[in-house]
Parts: C-alpha cells; structure tokens; sequence
C-alpha cells in the first residue's frame, strides 16, 4: 500500500466511516469505553452487506462448481500446526519505534509519521497468544492468523470422506487475528477480520499449476467487477521477491484505489507444496496408484476489506442526496415500502399488507412511513436499497403499486401479483453472478 497518498482525500473516508456509524454498517467496537485499536462492530445493515457478499463469494466458489467443497475449521489449533506451518517462524513483520514519542509502526508505515528519529527495525510476529487449561502455567495456544491451516491439517480427511479428485478445492469462510502494529484506514488493517479463502489442490505440474493460477487471477477479478465494482479502481499487483510470504511460489495481489491508495485486498499465492509437505501430507490418485504431494493455489480474500470496498466504491454524492449504489445482490434491504400517505388508514393497512408478502418473498424488506416521501427516498437511498415501493390511492382502485429505482430515480407501475417476478428477474440477472 502507497500509505503516503493517505493523506489525499481523507474527507472521504470520514465521510464513509461517519455514514457506516450513523446508518448501523460498522460501529468502533466497545465504543462506550473509548474502543479498541483494530476492532469493528458490524451493526444491523453492516452484517446484511457482509453476509450477502459472503453468501456471493460461497455461491459462486462452492454451489456453482462440482469440483469445490466447503469446511469451517476451528479457530484456535494444536500449537504444533503453527510451528510446522512456519508461522512461529516467519509470519512477522518488522516493526520500529519512534525515539521521541515512542509509539511504533510497522516499519513501511513509518514514512507518514511527524518525527524522523527511528530505532532499528525489530522482527516481530503477529500471531495472537492465547493462555488455556486449568493449571498453572497455563497452555499457550494461537487465534489463527490464517483461516488457512485448518483445510491443510483436514486434507487427508476431506479425500477419505467425500469424493474428491485432484484437481479439486476446499472452500472456507471465518475469523483470523493478527496482533498488527499499526491498525488503520478504518476496517482496512484491524487485528479481528474474516477472511474467504479457497485452497485449490493440483498435480505438481509446473505448466499447468501456473496455467490455473492464471486462471483463478481472472475469475477472482471478474467476481468483483460482476458484483458492480468499478473495474479500472481494480489491478493486479505482482509480488516481487522480497515481499513474498514465506509459502509462495509466487502470488499476486488484487488492488483497489482506496482513497488511500492502491491496496491489496486478495491475495492470489501458489503456494506449491510447502504446505502438505510441512504437515507430512500427500494424497494418492486411486487409479493409477500413484502418490505425491498436491501443489496448491489459494484465493484469499478479506471480508471486511471487500464490504469496505464495496462501500467506498458505491459511495455517490449528488448534492445533499448520498446514494450507494450497491448491486441489489449486496445492498443489505432490498426494497423499502411506503404508504403515500401515513394518515390515510385504508394506504396504511395495503402497505403494511403488502410489507408482510415481499418480507418473506425478498428479505429483507423495509417499512417507512415517516416524513414526506422525498426523505424517505433519501433515506433509502443512503443505505444502498435498490427499489422503493409506494402504495397510493391507485393501488387501492387497480392493484398496482409504483417502483422507484435508486439509481435512475424513474418511477414504474407494476401490478402487485407481478412484483414477485419483477424483483426476482432483477435480482437473478444472469448477467451479474
Ligand atoms: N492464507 C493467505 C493469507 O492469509 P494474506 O495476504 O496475509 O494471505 C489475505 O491475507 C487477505 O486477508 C488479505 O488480502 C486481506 O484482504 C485480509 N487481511 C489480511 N490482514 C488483514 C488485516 N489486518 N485486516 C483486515 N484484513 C486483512
């Protein structure tokens, strides 16, 4: 990340990050005793966004392919893993203090700092201690620091019990912790994150390992773009050598031009066969007997870094009106529906009528009947939600309603017993998966 564009147009992400608490997307965790350096809070629209991109990332990594399973590892492991995965060793940063204030950084973060004065950089890791047990001293165990141990550790299990051929994948969602030195850019570096990873076994084969990294560079970019984010703030960013982790054979990251700058938020690793090979892991091919030890090609990509992202990049301003322009897939409230007029009781009773059907047809649906319609139309549109639904004194002579689109502003009429269709044809757009 270049951190010295940081200071660019902070105004945007104060802007963001001031929308995220006042609309209920991501509140500073503990907050009424002053928060906590690297932890979030995701309110009632923030878990939406988060669960509709993970529930994207599960349909198109797991249910749309035949040869990708699902796991859910644990979270804290025999400590033993960390030591043969490498990470005891070499998952570290090198951090530096400042001799005037004493406060410390990771060491390429220094650059934005007020005072020059620097010690020499001190290797530090990042894995996060945990103490267990009953006796004193205690066990000390990790919170992972990668979701990324737990497929490798159940390899072997996943091949015995379902049927796997190589090539094949597993796919994972969950928690990772990193003691970062220097938490920042709102939810971009936080020391509690999920990560959505999948971890892709093939033959050891240096052409054709290479030919389908390749090919999960383009697909993982496309899912982003398909899911509406705008495609020339995305590009690759080849890792030279020396900024490597430990595993890769070679690994790229895909970028997003933040309004801090070009940064990583998916990392693409061929990670050969140190993985399997450090766990003494191999797998033999059934028919024809023979043994070795899978290469592997991860995807790894950050939740809260793609809903920040995912924000950032829906974010307009059109005047006073905010608008995120989420796709309808990701915004958290579908469609919002009103009365025209809160104090005409028969309005009232068909909106609410209407409110329960599309509640259970395409959750989750919101009710407003506060303030004047325009407000309410601001109001939704701040929160990302594509269409709003107004019952008015039509509806109740021809059961029709209008539906108003967030991004156009164009109003449509449409027969209540088509609604079901019209938003479902919206929503499973083929052309956006
Ligand atoms: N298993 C490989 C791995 O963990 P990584 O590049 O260290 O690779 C993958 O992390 C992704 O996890 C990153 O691209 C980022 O989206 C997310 N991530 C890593 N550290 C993070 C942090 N401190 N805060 C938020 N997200 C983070």
């Amino acid at each position: 990340m270049d951190v010295n564009k940081r200071s660019l147009s902070p105004t945007v992400m104060e802007k963001i990050s001031s929308l995220a608490k006042r609309r209920g997307f991501i509140y500073p965790d503990s907050e009424i005793y002053g928060g906590y350096q690297g932890f979030w809070d995701y309110g009632p629209l923030g878990v939406e966004l988060k669960n509709n991109i993970k529930r994207q990332w599960w349909k198109s990594m797991v249910y749309n392919r035949e040869d990708i399973v699902g796991m859910d590892t644990s979270i804290i492991m025999n400590p033993v893993v960390w030591e043969k995965s490498g990470h005891l060793k070499a998952f570290t940063d090198p951090m530096v203090e400042c001799r005037e204030c004493h406060k410390r950084f990771k060491e390429e973060d220094k650059k934005s700092h007020e005072h020059d004065d620097w010690t020499e950089p001190k290797i530090f890791n990042l894995l996060t201690e945990v103490l267990l047990g009953t006796t004193e001293p205690k066990e000390k165990a990790y919170l992972r620091g990668e979701i990324t141990q737990g497929v490798f550790t159940n390899f072997e299990n996943v091949v015995a019990s379902s049927r796997v051929k190589i090539p094949f994948g597993i796919a994972q969602i969950g928690k990772a912790f990193r003691n970062e030195i220097t938490p920042g850019n709102f939810t971009f570096r936080s020391r509690e994150f999920e990560q959505m990873e999948l971890e892709y076994f093939v033959k050891p084969d240096e052409a054709e390992s290479k030919k389908i990294f390749e090919n999960w560079k383009e697909q993982r970019i496309n899912w982003y773009e398909s899911l509406g984010m705008t495609a020339k703030k995305l590009r690759f960013q080849d890792h030279k050598d020396k900024e490597k982790a430990h595993y890769a054979k070679y690994a790229t990251d895909i970028q997003y031009e933040a309004p801090f700058g070009w940064s990583e938020f998916e990392g693409i690793h061929h990670r050969g066969d140190f993985d399997l090979k450090n766990h003494g892991l191999s797998y033999l091919d059934q028919e024809t007997q023979e043994k070795y030890i899978p290469w592997v090609i991860e995807t790894s990509g950050g939740v809260d870094r793609a809903t920040l992202f995912f924000l950032i990049d829906a974010y307009y301003e059109d005047g006073e009106r905010v608008i995120l322009k989420l796709h309808p897939k990701l915004a958290p409230i579908k469609v919002a529906v009103f009365p025209l007029l809160s104090n005409k009781p028969d309005l009232v009773k068909k909106a609410k009528w209407l409110f329960g059907k599309l509640k259970i047809a395409i959750p989750p649906v919101a009710w407003d009947d506060r303030g004047n319609i325009g407000k309410r139309y601001f109001s939704q549109d701040e929160i990302g939600t594509p269409w709003c639904v107004t019952v008015d004194f039509q509806t109740l002579e021809d059961e029709t309603v209008t539906i108003r689109d967030r991004d156009t502003a164009k109003q449509e009429r449409v027969g209540i017993d088509k609604l079901n269709e019209w938003f479902s044809a919206k929503l499973n757009d083929p052309t956006s998966e």
